[in-house]
């Protein structure tokens, strides 16, 4: 992952470069750095840990300099110590690095074989010592650059800064994004536009393969072949205000009681709630034409597939195809002629993701994007997208950007649905009036906060937890888990709750906390005799339902909350806030880092 950013300028650039690192705090924040060309040198500062560290450094020790680069760090190869942290120096030559060198192993044994000694355990290292290397054989700096990049095999996006040359950048890109900022006699590079926004709206987005070299007057761009080319200038629409935390403890808190609203402004762009009637965007394939469609995501992105999974098959009658991102671009999987794809990722930046949609481009399928991230990758090269109304999320478990994927995947089955001929007026109308009662229920359930914190608290002393459900019920135990993992570090997994029984089972005793996902659908009763199976063998049932379902099973439960009367259709986007205020709750009572769990980033740029 990483954040990446540069400046070539007329102003002291390491607050500069300070304020764009915070913007990309969310690629990593194991360590971080900034360097600088200062009379002929190169000057650096690093910390281990959060940006704050760097912060409290750089106060005591302030960088001057006009040109620099800075890093923020999501570790892969070495650990994430001061050493480690880039930039990388050697000999003049100072690198900030977003991806992984594959073939570091051997560049690294060929400098070593002819003296060059390393200090850090990192791949990114080899690029300053290859770049140094050819420097010394009296190339340019641009001849050096060029010479190092085409050594260079996996995925990057890097810029290379030098001690003598305080005009001069020069940055690349093969597989992470790069945006390029044109300013008044200044130019500035960064992982995305909105590290940059402070600075400037005037952005370039580099393509596959190409490099360039700033210089304060602009930006000289060449492709993979070497070939000078022009990349379109966008205005970039990103604000330069950054989000605060309101009058929230944590980003997470704030996104997850933002969601009435951006649930309400994510389904007012397809469905009117004055006819109930929902109203697609313009789409890169016809939704009546397709015979099959495949998903496509990661992480609590791919659980919003998972739930569209079923809503497709069972409103739009469309056989859907589920994959992990990760899998999918491996596997190969033979696409039917007339397959369609949906990409759905917050960032529009993950590697997998992106990887697997190009894939499918090449095999000349159409491939729609659900996106949150204006500008993003995934926006820029899906056939088309669709913008969900999250608005920034800070925070990197991810909340309301789910909810906000849900509530536009459930526009588009209704939609799909109708275009295929399968609903009628009746029941679009019965269903888009469900949907616009999403946002008053969402609020009704945040009013139960403290219900949530009071049952966390004994959820806190847990080894393991498990969170059962079916149908989409399914979907929301498996975010459910995750969510409870990734912040508070509590092993949790969720299973569809007929599977319990063909093993996990086992793991329950009085001791294990079962979460059981129980909105009020036709699978109800099913959920209910497993919910039996489990307080028979001593475990220890929060029951998550609706009234109705909570009078008749709440004597069998250790702990229940009764959430608003729903159709069962919404009830996916409602039932995941409950799992997330659970897993919020017993993280902040346990003391970790909520919006910066340990080994995560935001966004996940490196497979
Ligand atoms: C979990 C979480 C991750 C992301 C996943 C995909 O809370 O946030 O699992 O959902 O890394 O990220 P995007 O949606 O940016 O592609």
């Amino acid at each position: 992952m990483c954040g990446i950013v540069g400046i070539v300028g007329r102003h002291a650039a390491a607050p500069l470069l300070f304020e764009a690192l915070r913007r990309l705090e969310y690629r990593g924040y194991d360590s971080s750095g900034i360097a600088t060309v200062v009379d002929g040198k190169l000057e650096r500062r690093r910390a281990e840990g959060k940006l704050a560290n760097l912060g409290d450094i750089l106060e005591r020790l302030p960088l001057a300099g006009e040109t620099g680069i800075g890093h923020t760090r999501w570790a892969t190869h070495g650990a994430p110590t001061e050493i480690n942290a880039h930039p990388h120096i050697v000999g003049g030559v100072a690198v900030v690095h977003n991806g992984i060198i594959e073939n570091f192993q051997e560049l690294r044994r060929e400098l070593i074989a002819v003296g060059h000694t390393f200090e850090t355990q990192t791949d990114t290292e080899v690029i300053p010592q290859l770049v140094s290397h050819y420097l010394k054989a009296d190339l340019s700096p641009e001849e050096a650059a060029r010479k190092a990049l085409s050594r260079l095999e996996g995925a990057f996006a890097l810029a290379l800064l030098f001690a003598e040359r305080p005009d001069l950048l020069i940055v690349a890109r093969k597989g992470s994004p790069l945006a390029i900022g044109i300013g008044d006699d200044e130019m500035f590079i960064g992982s995305d536009a909105l590290a940059l926004a402070p600075m400037t709206d005037r952005i370039q987005y580099l393509e596959e393969g190409d490099w360039a070299v700033l210089r304060h007057d602009g930006a000289q761009v060449f492709d993979a072949e070497g070939e000078p080319v022009e990349r379109t200038v966008h205005r970039t629409a990103l604000s330069g205000a950054f989000t605060g935390k309101g009058n929230h403890r944590h980003f997470m808190e704030k996104e997850i009681h933002e969601q009435p609203a951006v649930i309400g402004d994510t389904l007012r762009t397809f469905a009117n709630p004055t006819n109930h009637r929902i109203v697609l965007p313009d789409l890169p394939f016809d939704p009546a034409g397709i015979s099959r469609l495949s998903i496509v995501a990661c992480g609590t992105a791919f659980y919003a597939g998972m739930v569209a999974k079923y809503w497709f098959e069972q409103i739009a009658r469309l056989p859907v195809d589920l994959d992990i991102a990760s899998e999918f671009r491996y596997r190969q999987p033979p696409l039917d002629a007339n397959q369609a794809a949906l990409f759905i990722s917050q960032s529009g930046e993950t590697a997998d993701t992106l990887a697997a949609m190009r894939h499918v481009r090449k095999l000349g399928r159409r491939t729609l994007g659900i996106v949150n991230m204006a500008e993003s990758t995934l926006q820029r090269e899906a056939d088309g997208h669709v913008r969900t109304l999250a608005g920034p999320e800070i925070g990197v478990a991810s909340t309301k950007a789910f909810t906000t994927q849900l509530a536009t995947l459930a526009c588009l089955a209704l939609g799909f649905a109708k275009a295929r001929g399968v609903l009628g007026a009746d029941d679009e109308a019965r269903l888009s009036q469900a949907l616009d009662e999403v946002p008053a229920r969402a609020a009704e359930i945040l009013q139960q906060d403290a219900a949530f914190e009071r049952i966390a608290q004994s959820l806190t002393a847990a080894r393991d937890v498990l969170y059962i459900g079916r149908g989409t019920a399914y979907a929301i135990a498996l975010e459910g888990a995750l969510k409870l993992k990734e912040i508070s570090y509590i092993h949790a997994e969720g299973y569809a709750a007929g599977e319990l029984k063909h093993g996990p089972i086992a793991l329950i005793d009085d001791q294990v906390p079962v979460i059981v996902v129980a909105p009020p659908d036709p699978l109800f009763d099913k959920t209910a005799s497993n919910l039996q199976e489990v307080v028979a063998r001593g475990g220890k049932v929060v029951l998550l339902s609706d009234l109705e379902g909570v009078e008749r099973l709440s004597s069998y439960a250790w702990a229940s909350i009764a959430l608003p009367q729903v159709d069962p259709f919404v009830a996916p986007i409602l039932y995941a806030l409950p799992v997330q205020l659970l897993a919020y709750h017993t993280a902040v009572l346990k003391g970790t880092d909520v919006d910066q769990p340990r080994n995560l980033a935001k966004s996940v740029t490196v497979e």
